[in-house]
């Protein structure tokens, strides 16, 4: 064991972006021409984009290579044998079924296997995949162990799902239950990881009502690192022994590749099921592309292949989860009031503790996550009452928690960086007392997060 106590980065800068500085001033119109929306701001006016981990990371030499390679034949490309073979190496279910991105597999299953009555349980589901199940109208109802509603509550296995009550679902529901999922690492719920004796447990009651279990494995990597580091009996053995492991309690998966693909786009379906697969291939030659490109170019499918090579690295993941740990500690020695313990991708800042002057239906996480650009630059995500809290039926109560995201990219910035990032949060905490909240002025009837506009109250 070397003695070292600083974790570096285990790379070297190839090739540098540049960031543009602006101004507080230009900060306030930026705000205001994007409707204080986020999502709405041009990139270039961002000094630090912690908005999301999907597709943002860096790529490395040997997946820009990779590129190289892609071959663009229609059907049957190397490349997709590539993919195909880099996939099974870690989930060997039969079919492999290629999307665009993570959304495009929830929505293929969720059309087949979705529908009015229906209820799909889940750790908790991701704002896509609780958009895709609900757009069936089936209800997506989540599970979380009772410890997941605390943010201050240190569990080793956060993101656990709540296997009594999934029990009690299925002794009541089983028929209308067409599919269990559990979400590695629990995002909505903190980044937080899930055991694999929590998984057994939950695949053992699903297979007393024999129903299928699924994985939303868009941070798999992450998750076998944290069960290797704190799950008894696991320290010694390969990350992708685990990986294996985890597939091999499972039925099938969502992925999105843009996470632990260490890509920028794609993801895929996965599945045992001969006759589930058939139907979903249907829906993706329908909307996405045949079944061995499934919506992306053979260059994507070869940067795939090759990140997820590199994801199961353990110096890769030793730097990915200090390194987010290290940014959530720094907040939380200075008193910042967050989700703990610090999840694998992002650190989340609980708003609702932050600012208890602002009631959640004026969107505590929203005032919080535009104070933080108008200081600084920095770009996080709420994820709260704006992102959680319109029902299919048009009414709104307040989320579980009101959380903002600092969501940080793969392998993209230094220590100085997120130093940064620790000051200018500091300094938008210590003025709390001054935030306002917001309204909504415009909202579409789904996913609202992405493109509504807000007004200061
Ligand atoms: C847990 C989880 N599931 C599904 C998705 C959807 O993936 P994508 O953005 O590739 O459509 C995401 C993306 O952020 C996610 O974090």
């Amino acid at each position: 064991m070397e003695p070292w106590q600083t974790i570096i980065e285990p790379f070297r800068i190839h090739s540098v972006e540049p960031i543009r500085l602006t101004t507080r001033e230009e900060r306030e119109r930026a705000l205001e021409a994007a409707g204080w929306n986020l999502f709405n701001l041009h990139a270039d006016d961002v000094i630090i984009d912690l908005l999301t981990d999907s597709g943002t990371g860096a790529m490395s030499r040997d997946q820009w290579a990779a590129v190289q390679h892609g071959d663009e034949s229609y059907a049957g490309s190397p490349s997709w044998f590539a993919f195909l073979e880099s996939v099974q190496a870690l989930w060997p279910f039969p079919h492999v079924i290629p999307t665009h991105q993570g959304r495009a597999a929830e929505r293929i299953l969720f059309s087949v296997l979705g529908g009015p009555g229906k209820v799909v349980p889940n750790n908790t589901h991701f704002d896509t995949t609780r958009a895709n199940v609900e757009a069936t109208g089936a209800e997506a109802r989540d599970l979380p162990i009772p410890e997941a509603f605390h943010p201050a509550t240190v569990h080793p296995f956060k993101g656990n799902m709540d296997v009594t009550a999934l029990e009690a679902l299925l002794e009541e529901r089983a028929e209308d239950v067409p599919v269990v999922f559990i979400t590695i690492t629990n995002t909505s719920g903190g980044g937080q990881p899930v055991s694999l004796r929590n998984i057994r447990a939950a695949r053992a009651v699903c297979d007393r009502y024999g129903i299928p279990l699924f994985l939303d494995a868009c941070r798999f990597a992450e998750n076998a690192w944290f069960i290797k580091t704190r799950e008894e009996g696991q320290a010694d053995r390969p990350i992708p022994d685990i990986v294996r492991e985890m597939a091999s309690l499972a039925d099938g998966m969502t992925m999105s590749a843009k996470k632990d693909g260490l890509a920028n786009i794609g993801g895929w379906l996965a599945m045992n099921d001969d006759a589930l697969a058939e139907r979903c291939r249907n829906v993706l030659i329908l909307t996405e592309g045949f079944p061995t490109y499934g919506g992306l170019a053979g260059r994507d499918l070869e940067a795939i292949a090759q990140g997820l090579r590199e994801v199961v690295d353990e110096d890769y993941l030793r730097y990915r989860i200090v390194s987010t740990a290290y940014l959530g500690e720094a907040l939380d020695a200075a008193g910042v009031p967050l989700v703990k313990p610090i999840g694998g991708h992002a650190v989340y800042l609980d708003a609702r503790a932050l600012l208890p002057h602002i009631p959640p239906l004026e969107y505590p996480g929203q005032s919080l996550a535009v104070a933080l650009y108008r200081e600084g630059g920095i770009r996080s995500v709420e994820i709260g009452t704006v992102m959680f809290g319109r029902h299919p039926d048009g009414s709104e109560s307040p989320a579980a928690t009101d959380l903002v995201r600092l969501a940080i990219p793969r392998r993209t910035y230094t220590q100085s960086h997120v130093d940064y990032v620790i000051e200018v949060v500091m300094r938008v905490a210590q003025h709390a007392a001054d935030l306002r909240g917001y309204r909504i002025v415009d909202a579409p009837p789904q996913l609202r997060h992405f493109t509504a506009r807000f007004e200061p109250l």
